[in-house]
């Protein structure tokens, strides 16, 4: 197992460098990769640090370099690299620009593949497929990164996409990861909680980045993190606002929309339930049950907050709430 692991991280390094080299010394790379990621408004310095790339838009150029140079067939396309395409070896991320995914200590776990121009046949990112060293649910894009900016700072801002990450960090702001559009996990809540307990989610504010984001909550509330949410403006992600309104108007806007999570899902919850008193009492026992999972032993101020603020918002008795969530604790 190891020494697969071993040369899975030995094939990927390698197409890193491929691919790097490929796009500031290849005409294709040049004109057609770097030319897109200036357009994206990327600096050079930016694209040398994320060690950004770009495969040729050929049938098998990287899979004969990677065969000649003695690397094993099957391993290639374990990591995704080379597919077999009627019956012979093709690379899978032609014509693509290269986002390779760093570890905590900087080896390539895998790569995300972007195509240049929207097309309905083909996806728009292509990700490296699970292998021994590439397990999706574990990952989160930009911890190489950004580690020793949310150690300092003692908050880890989460985002979405690879391109919000990289965005970010060239408007100065290094404390970020993404999830890669997936809905978080407990291996990447507990890889934040190595770091900070302090996670502030900035999603999307279109009800898909609002339902992705709430599927985190009570798992982050589990692992005793404190989680404030940022909604961006309608069709902004990250990248897009930042690049438009600026570094110092984007930290702006962060820090005065940050909103605490729980009284958030509680506020929209809420205006769902209306006057339903059905939905109402529902809603009141999962607030408590969410409640229930702040570790007390941890965090013992945090849970009195939120029973004092909640009960204040529901507008009900603050020792009948206590009693509602001692109920879901044991
Ligand atoms: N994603 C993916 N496959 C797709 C679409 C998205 O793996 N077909 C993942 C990528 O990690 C992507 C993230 O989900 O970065 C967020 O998706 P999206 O917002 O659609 O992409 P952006 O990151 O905004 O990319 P871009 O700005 O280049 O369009
Ligand atoms: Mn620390
Ligand atoms: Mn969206
Ligand atoms: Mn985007
Ligand atoms: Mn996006």
């Amino acid at each position: 197992h190891q020494l697969m692991s071993d040369s899975l991280f030995i094939i990927n390094g390698f197409a890193r460098e491929y691919f790097t080299d490929t796009l500031f010394n290849s005409d294709e790379g040049q004109n057609v990769g770097l030319s897109y990621f200036e357009e994206r408004g990327f600096t050079e310095e930016t694209v040398r640090k994320f060690q950004l790339g770009y495969c040729l838009n050929q049938r098998d150029t990287f899979a004969q370099t990677a065969l000649a140079k003695g690397y094993n067939l099957e391993y290639l396309q374990k990591t995704g690299l080379v597919t077999i395409r009627n019956e012979q070896p093709a690379d899978n991320y032609r014509g693509r620009v290269i986002f390779p995914i760093h570890n905590q200590s900087g080896k390539i776990l895998g790569f995300g593949a972007r195509i240049l121009v929207k097309s309905d046949r083909a996806p728009k990112y292509i990700n490296s497929p699970e292998n021994e060293i590439y397990v999706k649910s574990r990952v989160l894009y930009g911890t190489y990164f950004a580690r020793h900016a949310i150690d300092k700072l003692n908050e880890c801002l989460l985002v979405e996409g690879y391109t919000d990450v990289i965005s970010l960090h060239q408007a100065g702001v290094e404390n970020v990861v993404a999830s890669s559009g997936t809905s978080l996990t407990q291996d990447q809540l507990r890889l934040i909680k190595k770091y900070t307990n302090n996670l502030t989610i900035i999603y999307d504010g279109d009800s898909a980045g609002i339902k992705a984001a709430l599927r985190g909550l009570d798992m982050a509330v589990e692992e005793s993190l404190n989680v404030k949410l940022v909604l961006l403006p309608d069709k902004e992600d990250p990248d897009s606002y930042v690049q438009r309104i600026g570094a110092v108007a984007f930290r702006t806007f962060i820090e005065e929309n940050k909103q605490d999570f729980v009284l958030f899902k509680l506020q929209l919850s809420m205006q769902e339930a209306g006057n339903d008193s059905t939905k109402k009492s529902q809603l009141v026992n999962e607030i408590a049950e969410t409640i229930s999972k702040i570790d007390k032993a941890e965090d013992f101020t945090r849970q009195q907050d939120y029973i004092r603020q909640c009960s204040q918002l529901l507008k009900i008795d603050e020792q009948g709430l206590i009693a509602l969530v001692n109920k879901f604790i044991r």
